[in-house]
């Protein structure tokens, strides 16, 4: 086992900045927090059959921020139903180009409003709202203007003259990219013709209610697009109800596996993005700066919460000193807290039971012989914070080179050949994405052939567009959202 050996003499504290940012943060005024939030369904907003509701709060600070509807069975019967008979009577029939115009309204006041839904998933979420504003809402916007493109051409997706949308789709989403995986979800099956029952994840309804709110504003006609907010139970009676054609699913590997027993033997028709544990994996040939940055983006984006995240560092053995040494300067450089101020680089870990998950995976790597380092970083008092954190002297077979932390948490490994990489990258149950840096393009080719990973990266890492396919193999799921792959989820074919 080639790794780096704990007890090697540390590298001089890198210097902190001689100099501090002013604090810059965007205006929360711009968004209007309601206390309260009821269910949308059939274009409208109503409280949960049951009155039953759950707070939601801000992970930066642990304020409450308002007050949501936690929709029981009745009230995905009536979800399901709404969606039924708008896609029987209304978003069914319509052609294409129709439905596109409604795409391509829903994309239009996404950037209208960029502003707003930005600042209200920085604080719903925790993340940065330098990638909230120029990651999360622009490529939101993205998918919606990229489906209704598709919406009166599917006939030339490749899948026959006239292909068919499937129905009613039921989409559970998770916490990490709240308004981005609802527009990876109601983006290509709107644009297919199915119509939507959406739940978003507890600790995140507030920008799925707000595009509600947007359905509502540009007139989508009603249940064409529903929202359910609720915990892991409404997910259930959302994905087991017997009148939804297709589920799917983004989330933890552990839900995904129920759901997939749950539709074995329906007819339903099914897609998982799952988790991963993949490798960003460095040649002594790459340009180590750019190397340095793409690791930085591929684990420290959205603080680790990324189920693509490079979260393994391969690193090649001649190259692993230089490689972490030039890590940790980089790393003191990050700049945790407020994720309104326009310079924070690290964001709140989501929720509560979000960080105990990555201390006790933390503490795993600690007790199990890897050496943890984090720069000086003092955490706000209040709210829910992990330091940027690398661990080297990490073997295979620790938990925190094998298990999904979803943190601010990497794993440095090292390997002495591309044969030894490529065992050690595909050496876990997930398959989701890895990360190729060297300068060689014959070597990127070759890797890449033999990556066992839905999405592959060379030089560069966590890259999205809406016209690239993304999914995963193994425990990772399958399906792919995106691109042409995407709409065949979405169409009966
Ligand atoms: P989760 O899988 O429980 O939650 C994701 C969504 O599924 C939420 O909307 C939740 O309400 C819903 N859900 C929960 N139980 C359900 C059920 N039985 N049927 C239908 N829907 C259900 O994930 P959680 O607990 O928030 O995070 C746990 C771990 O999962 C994380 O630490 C991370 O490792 C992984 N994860 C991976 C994600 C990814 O993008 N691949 C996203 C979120 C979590
Ligand atoms: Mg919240």
């Amino acid at each position: 086992m080639s790794a780096i050996e704990p007890t090697r003499a540390a590298p001089a504290e890198p210097d902190a900045l001689p100099w501090e940012y002013a604090p810059a943060p965007e205006s929360r005024d711009i968004v209007t927090i309601a206390p309260e939030y009821g269910l949308f369904i059939d274009g409208e907003f109503r409280p949960a059959a049951g009155g039953a509701t759950f707070a939601t709060v801000n992970p930066a600070s642990e304020e409450r921020l308002a007050e949501v509807a936690e929709a029981g069975p009745a009230d995905v019967d009536a979800a399901v139903a709404a969606a039924r008979r708008a896609y029987d009577r209304i978003w069914g029939p319509m052609p294409g180009a129709e439905r596109a115009k409604y795409l391509y309204r829903i994309a239009r006041v996404l950037q209208e409003r960029a502003r707003e839904f930005a600042v209200l998933e920085s604080l719903d979420n925790g993340k940065p709202i330098r990638e909230s504003r120029d990651v999360d809402i622009p490529l939101a916007a993205a998918h919606f203007f990229y489906h209704a493109g598709w919406a009166d051409k599917l006939e030339y997706a490749g899948f026959g003259p006239d292909p068919r949308p499937l129905g009613v789709a039921g989409q559970v989403i998770p916490w990490n990219f709240p308004l981005l995986m609802a527009a990876w979800k109601l983006a290509p099956a709107l644009a297919a013709g199915n119509t939507c029952v959406l739940k978003p994840a507890e600790t995140t309804p507030l920008t799925a209610l707000l595009l509600a709110e947007v359905c509502q504003q540009i007139g989508l006609p009603a249940g064409v697009v529903n929202v359910l907010t609720g915990a892991g139970e409404t997910g259930a009676a959302l994905v087991g109800h017997p009148d939804v054609d297709k589920v799917a699913f983004t989330g933890s590997t552990e839900v995904g596996k129920q759901i997939a027993e749950a539709a074995a033997g329906t007819r339903k028709k099914l897609t998982l993005e799952l988790g991963g544990k993949a490798a960003n994996i460095v040649f002594d040939d790459a340009p180590v700066e750019q190397a340095i940055e793409g690791i930085v983006n591929g684990i420290f984006f959205n603080q680790g919460h990324v189920c693509c995240a490079g979260s393994r560092l391969l690193v090649q053995e001649s190259v692993a000193d230089i490689v972490v040494e030039r890590l940790q300067r980089r790393l003191t450089t990050l700049r945790l807290g407020d994720p309104l101020d326009k310079n924070t680089d690290i964001g709140a870990i989501n929720s509560r039971q979000q960080l105990d998950k990555i201390n006790e995976l933390s503490a795993a790597g600690d007790a199990e012989g890897a050496r943890r380092w984090s720069p000086p970083c003092p955490l706000p008092e209040r709210g829910y914070w992990f330091p940027p954190t690398l661990f080297t002297g990490v073997s295979q077979s620790y938990r925190i080179a094998r298990e999904e932390i979803f943190g601010p948490v990497l794993s440095v490994l090292t390997f002495r050949t591309p044969e030894e990489a490529v065992a050690k990258a595909n050496n876990t149950p997930y398959g989701l994405s890895a990360g190729i840096w060297t300068d060689k393009g014959s070597r990127i080719l070759w890797m890449a052939q033999r990556m066992r990973a839905g999405v592959v990266w060379a030089n560069t890492y966590n890259r999205f567009d809406p016209a690239s396919p993304f999914g995963g193999y193994q425990e990772s799921g399958f399906g792919r959202e995106g691109g042409r792959h995407g709409l065949e989820a979405y169409l009966d074919v």
